[in-house]
């Protein structure tokens, strides 16, 4: 092997994975975390795009969440609003289904409709990066699924999808059954795992619940104050899990833990390798993750599913970017 060609192997090696960001940003929540960490971890990660979807809240309020956090990071990366409502799922179907633990968006009424162009977006940018993109997708699946409905062909340019939801062992924590991305849009989570993305990597409840956030990692992080830490202590302080009304109170790292394995994977200390399908009858079940031992459709791939955690490790990345001072 020549020179020139070890040192382009080298450059490649090292250079930030780029990727597109899929979520559903509140007023700043995980989501918007899971954003600064990202923005603020440039050796590893390129953001080329961001693209909203309904869940935690409608579609515009998150692309408008979205902008905001990058504005205030110094960021203009493009937003791109996304879907504004989930496959099949609908209000009206979830106040059927008896009392929820969260209901995220479907708890008020849709806003009306605006010009989406997050798919397009995402299919441009699939088809014109040569290395193929890398999707981290925390909020419900819809975007992604509709990309895959409109060109099945640009699986293969998806270099991995890291997923935050599903819950594989454990129970659900928008219905009994079901983790609320998936419970969102249950049809939705269910066109991506049975399609044919080369490698899929799953941030679970599994994994999600044995990372709890503390007071005591709130506090560490609100003694810094930042405009970030600012939003960071109403929301947390004031809003879910709500540490200023209740010192007790825990939440748990979701979407920062998707994000947290771009920037630093060794925090991840046990996997285990499944098929997975989703439940889409509607019934209590509705959006459970139902683990396989054979694929689920023909050409499904497997879903890497993360399980366990070096819990210092990841709080100290957590805490680290979010108390950064420059943006
Ligand atoms: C997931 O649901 C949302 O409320 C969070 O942002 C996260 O993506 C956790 O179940
Ligand atoms: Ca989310």
């Amino acid at each position: 092997m020549n020179a020139a060609v070890l040192l382009a192997g080298l450059v490649a090696a090292q250079s930030p994975e780029r990727i597109l960001i899929d979520t559903d940003p509140g007023d700043f929540t995980d989501d918007n975390i899971a954003l600064v960490m990202c923005v603020r971890s440039p050796e590893r990660v390129s953001i080329l795009g961001v693209t909203a979807v309904a869940g935690n809240v409608w579609a515009p309020h998150g692309a408008a969440s979205a902008r905001r956090t990058l504005r205030l990071l110094g960021q203009n990366t493009p937003v791109h609003l996304g879907a504004q409502q989930p496959l099949v799922h609908t209000r009206e179907m979830s106040q059927r289904e008896g009392p929820l633990d969260f209901a995220g968006a479907f708890a008020t009424p849709k806003p009306g409709s605006r010009r989406e162009t997050a798919v397009e977006f995402m299919i441009r940018t699939l088809e014109r990066e040569p290395e193929g993109v890398t999707l981290l997708a925390i909020g419900p699946l819809t975007n992604v699924a509709r990309v895959l409905q409109q060109r099945p062909d640009l699986a293969a340019k998806v270099r991995r999808l890291v997923i935050m939801g599903g819950n594989v062992y454990v129970p659900g924590n928008a219905s009994k059954a079901a983790e609320f991305n998936f419970w969102f849009d249950p049809e939705a989570a269910r066109i991506v795992l049975r399609s044919g993305i080369p490698k899929n990597i799953l941030f679970g409840l599994d994994i999600c619940n044995k990372v709890v956030l503390t007071r005591e990692i709130f506090e560490s992080v609100v003694r810094r104050l930042t405009p970030i830490t600012r939003l960071y202590r109403d929301s947390f302080g004031n809003g879910f899990p709500g540490f200023y009304k209740n010192p007790n109170a825990t939440g748990f790292l979701w979407d920062e833990l998707a994000a947290a394995y771009l920037i630093d994977p060794a925090f991840v200390t046990r996997s285990e390798t499944r098929y997975l399908d989703v439940e889409t009858t509607f019934g209590p079940r509705y959006g459970a993750t139902l683990p396989l031992n054979a694929p689920p459709a023909p050409g499904a791939t497997a879903v890497e599913v993360m399980l366990d955690a070096d819990v210092d490790r990841v709080v100290n990345l957590y805490r680290k970017l979010l108390t950064q001072t420059q943006s």
